[in-house]
């Protein structure tokens, strides 16, 4: 492959000036349309598109629209909004657009929301943070326990150490969140597809992560009931961090956190649709299930005005923001370069989106 096969880009993202820059000295013509309105004449044109997790914009409603189009990078870690699009749906779409994702850069923001809502829900946090947010006055220990809820729980903080974290899903996200875990005498389990320990091979920010999969001490499958049920059975954290596919959607059900250890927390950094929320306040209010949830997305999303788990005392709520960082459409930008880069070079590409599997 040649580097004119490769020419001409369209950024529907919004980059800095310097990375654009960079950009434009890596193909002859750069379209900058950070609002994705892109006009109609040029998408013929268009070798290369950088997009966020949308995909293409309203305008491409057909493959015939882009011909010359080879390559689709997102700015974003999950695929399935992008490819409910209808062009990828014709046939024939998938030989000519490869769609992938930016899967990797949200090592710089997710794992640490994860280690602080931990840290948070182990040392009670959410309702202190409240009490003194709303009523600008210092409360008293006793205060506090008023507030937390009636199953049980007090205010002594939780000790990490010696604890048991079960990752849901151990791609990117998960495999920095592993490394950080480390650091507090953490044992890490892993559950994923097949129940096998595999090598990285997506794109990696130097540092992060576990590329040979050798942090998690046991892999376990969701496709293998009893290998499930063992997972769960060791989680005292459980860490959700998978795609949103036809497997994975409501994979986590009633009966799945009965058999997470008593005390256990439940964060969720992945999509929504994993567990019903009427699953996961039932877990919460019973006496023998969850310590604490914290909640980046949601079922449904975004959650209703009034839905009891944005008060409810052992839940943290965040609006799917974990995942976003300063610079981070930049960093999605240094894929599609390494990308281009390998396109041009003949090597196969990273974080490619399977459309059969939906991630
Ligand atoms: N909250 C946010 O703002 C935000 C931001 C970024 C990403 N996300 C979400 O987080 C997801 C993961 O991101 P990532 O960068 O870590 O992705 P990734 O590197 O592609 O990892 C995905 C992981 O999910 C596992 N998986 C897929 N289907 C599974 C199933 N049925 N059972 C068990 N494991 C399964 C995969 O395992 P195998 O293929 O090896 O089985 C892989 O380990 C994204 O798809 C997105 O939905 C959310």
């Amino acid at each position: 492959m040649t580097a004119q096969k490769f020419s001409t880009l369209a950024v529907c993202a919004n980059i800095s000036k310097s990375k654009l820059d960079e950009l434009k000295k890596e193909f002859h013509t750069v379209h900058y349309h950070p609002d994705a309105k892109i006009p109609d004449e040029i998408l013929k044109d268009i070798d290369i598109w950088f997009t966020r997790y949308l995909g293409f914009p309203a305008n491409v409603k057909s493959l015939e629209q882009i011909p010359k189009t080879r390559l689709l990078q997102l700015t974003s870690a999950g695929a399935n909004v992008a490819l409910t699009n209808p062009v990828l749906h014709e046939k024939g779409a998938h030989n000519q657009i490869s769609v992938c994702s930016a899967s990797g850069i949200h090592t710089m923001s997710i794992p640490q929301y994860i280690i602080a809502q931990i840290v948070n829900l182990y040392m009670k946090h959410q309702i202190q943070f409240h009490l003194c947010r709303t009523n600008a006055h210092w409360p008293t220990r006793q205060d506090i326990q008023q507030d937390l809820p009636a199953s049980g729980t007090n205010l002594s903080s939780l000790p990490l150490y010696g604890k048991t974290a079960g990752l849901l899903g151990y791609g990117h996200i998960a495999r920095e969140t592993a490394r950080l875990l480390k650091a507090f005498n953490v044992t890490v389990i892993a559950a994923n597809s097949n129940g096998s320990k595999r090598v990285d091979d997506g794109y990696i920010i130097p540092g992060t992560g576990d590329i040979d999969g050798s942090i998690p001490s046991a892999y376990y499958s969701t496709n293998d009931k009893a290998s499930f049920k063992e997972f769960l059975s060791k989680s005292d954290i459980l860490i959700a961090s998978l795609p949103s596919t036809p497997q994975t959607q409501w994979l986590l059900k009633k009966e799945h956190f009965e058999h997470l250890p008593k005390g256990a927390v439940f964060i969720n950094v992945g999509r929504g649709n994993l567990a019903k929320s009427e699953d996961i306040i039932a877990a919460l209010d019973s006496p023998y299930g969850l310590e604490g949830a914290a909640l980046d997305v949601t079922d449904p999303e975004p959650l209703p005005d009034g839905h009891p788990l944005f008060t409810h005392p052992k839940v943290i709520i965040t609006p799917h923001t974990s995942g976003d960082f300063v610079g981070s459409f930049d960093a999605g930008a240094d894929v599609l370069l390494a990308q281009v880069r390998r396109l041009r070079a003949g090597q196969p590409l990273m974080n490619l989106v399977d459309p059969q599997k939906g991630y």
